[in-house]
């Protein structure tokens, strides 16, 4: 079970208000109680910020804001001397604009790093081709040093490295053997299938509604992304004995293109972050909102089981920094302990190695953010900006996206205790604490058998003991039914049956579950009615029931 700590907002040692590698150290145990067997840290290195770090001015030292490298090595000590592993975020499709190869590079269409980015002269008066930003605006700045223009997928303080260039690929991979060497355990790799983009740079469709066009079938999961995985395994990986773990996240990506980042034949990724199951609450585009169909739900994420089945290799996640809290978004917080607990026994046994966000184990929900000033996240600043002011939609409506689809509601700080600032800090908080800290936080639910935390607790225990949750065959049953989410984990000799009720209404099974209940989030009878909510895990002897 991988745990991602998002440093910036778990636990704050020196009361400035932001979290740092101290306020980790001191909070290891929890995380060992809670059978935590790899953390993944979010960007800690120096970074002017722009993007909480996702924009890296210098890979080797680790920002004032968070530490100093000794604080890192005395963290990774701590880690490894309670057993569990650290990887760290590698963000390197981009730099930040204040990183030295970058400041190099704008200096001069002749300086000897002007090509480990992507330069080009506009077209007309215009950028060089129409692609949008991911952040809003155009994908394209004009630098008034040259007047040429570079591009930035994300912000435009996060310049593209131009991975066609072999000295690029070699400073990367310099970085990434001077982390291992300090000890850590491997990388969760940012946008890693972004990193080739087609030749050429051709322009993307605009679809309706938008401003700019979409340049994603030529900078996703382009031409040479295996490529450069395979240089990267042998100049970074191979021949290391230590046992490290690989996650690219990868948006858009398909079955069939996972299978061969993830056959460990190919020696390319251990595993990826797909997209899927966290869009289909969205129509056109993140911010257009639709309620959830259990049916798509389940059946994307079985579409996945089956086709990494053989080959490759799942994560497991509803939540990371990114996506609003799964408990307010699938779940219901009118049954907030049942909807939590639920929602993580089906992804917990699926097939596949689950990733825990912090203060998910807890319940933690979505903020109830108010208006515009309380959100702190580029992306929903930038989104706001263009949808109100340059296409006119109407605030309330562009607000209440936000408040549904915006990343500050998993940024809000770690609900530690019930006083004032929930325990994160002694100062003031970056970004508001959300009010049910008072009754939602670790201190309440840790000696809480009935908890949230508890729950899970339990769960990652089972998932450690059981071979049937590691290897064992999934099975949809059900498939259609609107409610009721039931499936089977089989291996020889052993299976496990998952049968829950997505919904707030009583419901009955149309099969009489038999076997011994393993974990279940409600006391009380075991028959085929299912009240609001409840989940419940059968074990069975293959082949019966
Ligand atoms: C990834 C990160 C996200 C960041 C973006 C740009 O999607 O998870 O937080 O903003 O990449 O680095």
């Amino acid at each position: 079970m991988v745990y991602q700590i998002y440093p910036r907002s778990f636990a704050d040692s020196d009361g400035d208000g932001v979290g740092d590698l101290a306020g980790i150290e001191s909070r290891l145990d929890y995380l060992a109680d809670l059978g935590v067997d790899v953390i993944w840290l979010s960007p800690i290195y120096r970074s002017p910020q722009d993007d909480n770090g996702y924009d890296i001015s210098d890979y080797r030292d680790i920002d004032p804001m968070f530490g100093t490298l000794a604080d890192f090595d005395r963290l990774l000590a701590g880690v490894h001397d309670r057993g569990m592993k650290l990887i760290m975020d590698l963000v390197v499709n981009h730099t930040s604009d204040e990183h030295p190869w970058f400041v190099e590079s704008r200096s001069s269409p002749d300086s000897p790093k002007r090509d480990w980015y992507w330069w080009r002269r506009g077209s007309g008066d215009g950028a060089p081709n129409n692609w949008g930003s991911i952040f809003s605006g155009s994908a394209w700045e004009r630098d008034t040093t040259t007047g040429e223009y570079y591009l930035h997928l994300f912000t435009r303080k996060q310049p593209d490295l131009n991975w066609e260039n072999p000295q690029v690929r070699q400073a990367v991979h310099e970085l990434m053997n001077w982390w291992l060497d300090r000890g850590v355990d491997g990388f969760r790799m940012d946008v890693i299938n972004l990193i080739s983009k087609h030749a050429g740079l051709p322009d993307g469709t605009v679809h309706p509604g938008d401003l700019y066009g979409d340049g994603s079938p030529y900078y996703a999961n382009g031409p040479r992304l295996h490529d450069f995985l395979r240089e990267m395994d042998e100049a970074v990986f191979a021949g290391r004995e230590a046992e490290l773990l690989t996650v690219g996240e990868t948006p858009g990506v398909s079955v069939d293109q996972a299978r061969l980042l993830t056959d460990p034949r190919r020696r390319e990724l251990d595993m990826v972050f797909q997209f899927e199951h966290v869009e289909l609450d969205q129509g056109s585009g993140k911010w257009d909102v639709r309620p959830l169909e259990l049916v798509d739900l389940k059946g994307n994420l079985a579409k996945w089981q089956y086709g990494l089945a053989d080959v490759g290799w799942n994560s497991l996640y509803w939540n990371n920094h990114d996506q609003p809290r799964i408990v307010s978004r699938y779940g219901d917080e009118d049954f907030w302990y049942e909807s939590a607990t639920l929602l993580a026994t089906v992804l917990h046994l699926h097939r596949g190695t689950p990733y825990v966000y912090q203060g998910e184990e807890l319940g933690m929900t979505n903020y109830p953010f108010r208006d515009i000033s309380e959100f702190r996240d580029v992306e929903s600043l930038n989104h706001y900006r263009q949808a109100v002011a340059e296409q006119g939609l109407d605030p309330q409506s562009v607000m209440r996206s936000l408040r549904a689809m915006g990343r500050d509601n998993a940024r809000t700080p770690m609900q530690w205790d019930d006083s004032p600032n929930a325990g994160f800090t002694t100062g003031t908080a970056w970004i508001a604490v959300n009010p049910n800290h008072t009754w939602i936080n670790a201190a309440s639910e840790i000696h809480d058998p009935g908890s949230v935390l508890a729950y899970y607790r339990r769960l990652i225990a089972l998932r450690h003991d059981d071979p049937v949750l590691r290897d064992g065959e999934f099975e949809l049953l059900l498939p259609d039914d609107p409610t009721i989410y039931a499936f089977t984990r089989t291996r020889p000799g052993s299976r496990l049956l998952v049968v829950a009720n997505v919904s707030g209404e009583s419901c009955t099974l149309p099969f009489e579950p038999e076997g011994d209940v393993v974990i279940a989030n409600h006391l009380g009878p075991e028959g085929a009615d299912l009240r609001p909510w409840e989940a419940r895990v059968y074990r069975q002897e293959a082949g019966h029931g």
